[in-house]
């Protein structure tokens, strides 16, 4: 239906907002792809040293997401979450202004579980969380996270929650699959190192 292609449309707009690039930019760090891990996201702009501008990029990535899902429930009706949410996420991974070569998906993917249905998200993130801690590595925390995510949405909502929540996982795992190479091999660095 039209109302499901413009909750697309809306979602692919705001999920390609390249925040990291934009405010490293701004910031006069140069291109963030052309530092640590080559990614637009939260994590690789921590490798520049700037903190305060990691910590927006996560937030402002994180938000775009669930105002995406928001504003198309709203918009054009509740049954258009997932696509809103499907679309935000992919928008980030593939933004057209960067020839489709964005970020992994992680901010995001938080911020449109949150406004899909708020448990996914506090599982996630609180996995996240611990898992950071524990590990100190940002990619498996989210992979981590992710998987929790999954189980959470089929617990809470069953499949029109999960089929749209298990598909984003998905694509942010194969968007990790450098990460998940690394990860094997022992080679992955810790939050704030390089590469
Ligand atoms: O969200 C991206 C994070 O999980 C890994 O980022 O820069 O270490 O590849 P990076």
């Amino acid at each position: 239906s039209s109302a499901m292609l413009w909750a697309a449309l809306l979602g692919l707009l705001l999920g390609s907002i390249p925040f990291g690039l934009v405010l490293t930019r701004a910031a006069g760090l140069g291109d963030i792809r052309s530092i640590g891990s080559g990614n637009i996201g939260a994590t690789n702009v921590l490798r520049t040293g700037n903190k305060k501008l990691a910590a927006a990029t996560l937030l402002l990535d994180f938000l775009k997401g669930a105002v995406a899902v928001w504003l198309a429930g709203a918009l054009f009706g509740p049954e258009t979450a997932g696509i809103a949410a499907i679309a935000a996420v992919l928008g980030h991974c593939h933004p057209p202004w960067l020839g489709f070569r964005g970020g992994k998906g992680v901010a995001t993917a938080l911020g449109v579980f949150l406004a899909l249905a708020w448990p996914v998200f506090v599982a996630a993130g609180l996995t996240w969380l611990a898992m950071a801690k524990l590990v100190k590595i940002s990619s498996a925390s989210a992979l981590a996270g992710l998987l929790v995510a999954a189980l959470v949405a089929w617990l809470w909502g069953g499949w029109p929650l999960f089929w749209p929540v298990a598909l984003i996982v998905a694509y942010v795992y194969l968007r990790h699959h450098a990460n998940i190479r690394r990860l094997l091999a022992g080679t992955e660095p810790r939050i704030g190192q390089g590469k």
